[in-house]
Order: C-alpha cells, then structure tokens, then sequence
C-alpha cells in the first residue's frame, strides 16, 4: 500500500485516532477526534494526552506500559474532555503499540469511541424481563381469549340479522366492533411475544418510508398538516425484513400524527449515523448504522410517560393499546438496531430508529 492510501485510510475511520509519542505527547490525530473533542487539530497537536484526557491516571498508565512490554488494552474507559462548552463524554479506548518496521515501539494507538449515546441507551429504562414474563403469560392467554371470541362475534351477527329493532340492531354492531379490538389487540400481544422470524433481504429504507407516508397522509391533512422527508439519497440498502419495518414505521408515523395540532409539521429524516455503531453479539466489529428520525412539532410527553414508553399497554389515548411502542422495539432490536426517543412536553418529540446496514 502507497502512503496516500494510508493517509486515506487513517483519515476516513470513523473512530477516534490518536498517535502518542513516547513522552505522551499527541502527534497524529484523524478528523473524528476534531469532531468529538469539539477542538481544532491545532489545539492539540504537540501537547500532551493529558489534555484531552485529564487526571486518568490508569489511562497514562496503560500507554506508559505498551510503549515497554508492546502489549495491547482493549475496552479501555475513559472520560474524554470537551472545552467548549466545558464538558466530559464517556469514551472507549482501545490502546495498541505503534512499530516501526524493525519492530521497535515508537508510540501508541489509541482509538476512541465516543460512548454518549450508547450509554444513554443503556441507561434508559427498558422492562426487558417484563416482557419476558409477560410473554409467557400472554401467549396461553391468547389462545383461549381468542377462541371464545369467535363465537360470541358469531352470535351477535346471527342475532343482528334477526332483531328489526334500528336501536337494538346499533347495540349489536358496537359488540361485533369491540369484539374485534379485542381481537386486534390479542394479536398484536401475540406479535410482542412470538420470536419474529425475520425475512431478511436487501431493504430500500425510503421505499418503506413513501408507503408508509402514503397510507398516513390522509390523517395528517385532515389536521391541515404536512409531512417533510429529507432523505439522504446516498443512504446504503440495509438487510431486514421490509414488512417488519413497515409496522414499526407505521407505529411511529401514527404515534407522530395522533401527537400533532392542528396544522403541525411532522419530518422525516434519513442519514448515515457516524456517532453511534451497534454491535451484534455475533459481530466482533461495530457496524455502520442508518438513523431514521420522525420529528413531530405535537404535544411531546412528560417525564413519567417517558420513563414508561416501552411497557406494553401504558397509553395516554383512549383508544391505544400502548403496544405500539413495544412491538416496534421487539421489531427494531431483532434487527440488532435500537430506537432513540426525546420529548419535550408542549414542544414535541424525537425519535431516532437507528438500524445496521449490515457493512463494517
Ligand atoms: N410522538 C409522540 N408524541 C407524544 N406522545 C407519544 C408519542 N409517541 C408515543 N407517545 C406516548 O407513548 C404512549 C405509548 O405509545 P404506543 O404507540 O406504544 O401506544 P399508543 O399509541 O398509546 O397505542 P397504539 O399504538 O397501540 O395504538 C402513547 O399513549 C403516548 O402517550
Ligand atoms: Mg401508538
């Protein structure tokens, strides 16, 4: 490989890299810690590590020890700092020796990984064991809910078509309605709980979207409102099961309208995420992300329904199921993606579907 490819090469990874001198001063960094430092190459270049990593002693240690045994650290945490505004961000280092072609050591690599967001993640309440136990639950009640219910919607059509009464005719229909709301919502329990079997195929993330947007359009117009896609036309295919992330879309889209007032923007965003990489258990490496984010300018939610977004039947309608949710969740973390949501009562709600493209 010619030195331009290297220099290519170093410059394009989307982690952090840091080349640290035998003194512990910083001699080479690539765009992304500009990006995650919110510093100026210039700033820092020549100084030492400490600065952008200040009073860690076990991270000066660890670099001190690969310059003499040339050994390696992987998973290192570290706290890296932000001048302006003054702030800290969690990162992952990983610390290797550089060599020379003799195999002598002349410094270290470090790669950074900035954290922010998957420790947000983390940290977010998520009843996972509570779906779980629900699941057990709900698949044996499924089926006995479900059987009783065809007869009893049976009968009150049969009874229908015998009573002449308008009023008492009305009293049948509202059965045979909530007979099947009640259906419906046993078989979206049922979608929560039963291992998906993924179709996977190669997916056009924006298709999905404009069929979506189509179905949806009519309700948001009806509330004199729009939809605004910016997508990125460059956005790669992605490996999943297009019809899977069509309920999920379809859940957020409708979640975004029913949050609307009347004459409320909702906009739709397609990028490449750089900031934030899954990482399947059976993938040894982060992979490229895509984030879809549904923005709605609507009612935007308090703290506590924040906290309760993904257990399964909290809602705030009168008519929801509060499954929506949980079943996209289900749906987006089969697919090793996670779902991001920010909300601010009064002023509306964010919420990011970030989802791997399957290249590393
Ligand atoms: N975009 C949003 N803006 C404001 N609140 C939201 C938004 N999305 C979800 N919520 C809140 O989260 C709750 C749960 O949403 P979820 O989609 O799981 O269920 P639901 O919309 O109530 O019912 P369902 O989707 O089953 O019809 C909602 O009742 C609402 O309070
Ligand atoms: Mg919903």
């Amino acid at each position: 490989m010619n030195d331009r490819l290297h220099q290519n090469i170093f410059y394009s990874i989307i982690e952090g890299v840091l080349l640290i001198s035998p003194s512990l001063t910083i001699q080479e960094s690539n765009l992304t810690v500009e990006d995650m430092f919110h510093r100026s190459r210039d700033s820092f270049i020549h100084h030492n590590l400490e600065e952008l990593f200040p009073r860690q002693s076990h991270l000066l240690d660890k670099v001190r020890k690969v310059l003499i045994t040339g050994a390696c650290y992987h998973d290192v945490e570290a706290e890296g700092m932000r001048n302006t505004p003054s702030s800290r961000f969690p990162a992952n280092l990983t610390l290797s020796p550089f060599l020379e072609s003799d195999d002598s050591i002349q410094g270290v690599v470090i790669l950074i990984k900035n954290m922010t967001l998957i420790r947000e993640l983390e940290e977010r309440q998520r009843p996972a064991d509570h779906l779980n136990n629900l699941g057990q639950i709900a698949m044996g009640m499924a089926h006995e809910i479900r059987n009783p219910l065809g007869g009893i919607r049976g009968s009150a059509q049969l009874l229908r078509q015998e009573i002449k009464n308008k009023s008492h005719q009305e009293y049948l229909d509202i059965v045979v309605s909530e007979v099947d709301r009640i259906n419906r919502m046993v078989k979206r329990m049922m979608d929560l709980t039963r291992p998906l079997d993924l179709k996977l195929a190669s997916t056009n993330i924006h298709k999905v979207l404009e069929e979506i947007l189509m179905l949806e359009k009519d309700s948001l117009t009806r509330k004199n409102g729009r939809f605004e896609q910016v997508y990125d036309p460059s956005l790669p295919p992605i490996e999943a099961d297009e019809d899977q992330l069509k309920q999920v879309f379809l859940n957020l889209i409708k979640n975004a309208i029913e949050a609307s007032r009347k004459g409320g923007k909702i906009q739709i965003i397609t990028r490449v995420s750089s900031g934030y990489a899954v990482k399947p258990a059976s993938s040894p490496v982060p992979q490229q992300n895509i984030v879809v984010e549904i923005i709605d300018s609507g009612e935007g939610m308090d703290e506590a329904t924040q906290k309760k977004l993904f257990t399964p039947f909290h809602t705030t309608k009168q008519k929801g199921s509060g499954l929506g949710l949980p079943i996209s969740l289900k749906i987006v973390e089969d697919h090793h993606g996670k779902i991001k949501v920010t909300s601010e009562k009064g002023l509306g709600t964010t919420v990011q579907v970030f989802l791997p493209t399957g290249k590393r």
